[in-house]
């Protein structure tokens, strides 16, 4: 593993960690707010800097379920992020005030498509995971398969996951991604670690679609032609 990936991954995790701080709006002022997502911003033009080869490979895409699945998401992705970065500038208060010409329905694109961005960005990295649990794997010298450390893994995936549907009602994640009204606001004063615990379940959950949704993808296409099939000789 060569140092500049492990730079990379770790620069990628940086912006995850910014991209979570920044949903826990009230739980800081606004310039803070404004200062960490925009940190995220600089950090999402390097990710796109070290990957603008993959841009160049979109019309190379093969018709199989796992590219155009991969294809489709990464666009989503990037439109939802486009949709941030514009809104962010567009009701800025503190950084780019002058620039700041949006209304209310500026303001309700910006948590719409901060939430969106949660969704995609976790369903992007778990379409990568396997990428990370190398590196894991490589750092804690772990060489060979065991059933019973997997089965344990999965099993922590499941827990993370089912937290994740729970804590999805709790912060009524429903209704923001469909841009209805919600009363329902996180009281930061009373427990802030219960939010990131929450939000990072929440994470956890759509890593696990991504990453179990595309191996089902690649299990699909393996699958040995059945023997009742037309070939059956
Ligand atoms: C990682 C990127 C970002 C994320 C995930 C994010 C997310 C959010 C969220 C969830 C809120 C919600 C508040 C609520 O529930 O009422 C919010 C509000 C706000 N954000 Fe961001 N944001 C990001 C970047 C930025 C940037 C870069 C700026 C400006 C430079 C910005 C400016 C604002 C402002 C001014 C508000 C307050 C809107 C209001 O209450 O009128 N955001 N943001």
């Amino acid at each position: 593993m060569s140092p500049v990936f492990l730079l990379r991954l770790g620069l990628d995790c940086l912006a995850l960690g910014l991209f979570m701080a920044a949903m826990a709006y009230w739980w800081m002022d606004n310039r803070t707010h404004e200062v960490i997502g925009t940190g995220m911003f600089a950090l999402l033009v390097l990710h796109n800097g070290f990957n603008r080869r993959w841009y160049g490979g979109i019309r190379r895409t093969r018709r199989q379920a796992k590219p155009i699945a991969t294809v489709g998401l990464n666009l989503t992705l990037v439109a939802a992020m486009v949709t941030l970065l514009i809104t962010s500038v567009l009701i800025s208060q503190s950084l780019f005030g002058c620039l700041a010409i949006g209304g209310p329905d500026a303001r309700d694109m910006h948590i719409l498509s901060a939430y969106w961005t949660l969704i995609v960005v976790t369903l992007h990295l778990g379409l990568h995971w396997s990428v990370v649990m190398n590196v894991v794997r490589n750092m804690a010298g772990i060489r060979k398969y065991r059933l019973l450390r997997t089965m344990l893994l999965r099993f922590i995936a499941a827990g993370i996951a089912a937290c994740g549907v729970y804590s999805s009602f709790e912060l009524d994640i429903g209704s923001r991604l469909l841009l209805i009204p919600t009363m329902q606001f996180w009281d930061f004063n009373a427990d802030t670690a219960g939010f990131f615990l929450r939000i990072g379940s929440i994470a956890g959950l759509y890593v696990a679609i991504g990453h179990y949704g595309v191996t089902a993808l690649q299990a699909s296409r393996h699958r040995p032609v059945s023997q009742s099939g037309p070939l059956r000789r």
